[in-house]
């Protein structure tokens, strides 16, 4: 999915001084395209990548996907639109700790009332964690954790994948394999990649590069 993003601004109001993120931020990514957004702590990566899952709305500006314009979607559109079209990776993973790792995979899947076990059991094999499908996320390491929320982002097919810092908690090992996975991904199946991170490394799988801040 191409994306477009027009003299985009976001303000939090804080009683003593505002926080003005993007001043008049645009680029284009084309379908099938990666970029890695960068900058330095809160110059605004994680409130881009929601901004771009319509997570939150922006103060000025248009962000497009494909034809559709995510900023004026609202909530159950919104819900719809993320479900069958983004794989967003939190930067805190948000796991539900109730579920199992198998089970916390296939979420989007049960949302949208499909039968995905099969697939999630797979994506949790291709980050290495089959061993692990039955453990609850307490459970599991940080960087186990932040596995299974990227396998949970894959599971709907998604043609666009949003990922905020997905290798942060990650050893190199298990970081080279993600990002080859995504870079995979990405060249094979045309899937657009978005991915926040402060890695020098995890920025050169990535074809195109946004400094924010
Ligand atoms: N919901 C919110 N309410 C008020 N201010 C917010 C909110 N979300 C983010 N901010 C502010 O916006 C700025 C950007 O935050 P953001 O989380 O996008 O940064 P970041 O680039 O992802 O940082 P990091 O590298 O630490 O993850 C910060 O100064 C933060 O305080
Ligand atoms: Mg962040």
């Amino acid at each position: 999915m191409g994306l477009r993003v027009k003299e985009l601004r976001k303000v939090f109001p804080h009683g003593d001084g505002d926080v003005a993120l993007f001043g008049g931020l645009s680029f284009e990514l084309a379908s099938g395209g990666s970029l890695a957004l960068t900058g330095p702590s809160g110059s605004g990566k994680t409130t881009l990548l929601r901004l771009l899952a319509a997570l939150e709305s922006p103060t000025a500006g248009e962000i497009w996907i494909n034809d559709v314009r995510v900023d004026q979607l609202g909530g159950e559109a919104a819900r719809d639109f993320r479900l069958r079209n983004i794989g967003f990776v939190y930067q805190e993973h948000r796991l539900l700790p109730q579920l199992t790792a198998l089970e916390n995979v296939a979420v989007p899947g049960v949302a949208a009332g499909e039968e995905c076990t099969e697939r999630s059991r797979r994506l949790l094999e291709l980050v290495g964690l089959d061993g692990k499908a039955n453990h609850f996320p307490e459970q599991l390491s940080g960087g186990e954790r932040q596995r299974v929320a990227v396998a949970r982002a894959l599971v709907m097919c998604p043609a666009l994948v949003l990922a905020d810092e997905p290798t942060g908690q990650l050893d190199a090992g298990r970081a080279t394999v993600l990002l080859e996975l995504l870079r995979e991904l990405n060249q094979e199946q045309h899937v657009t990649i978005v991915m926040a991170t402060h890695s020098l490394r995890a920025r050169g799988y990535m074809r195109e590069q946004i400094e924010l801040g």
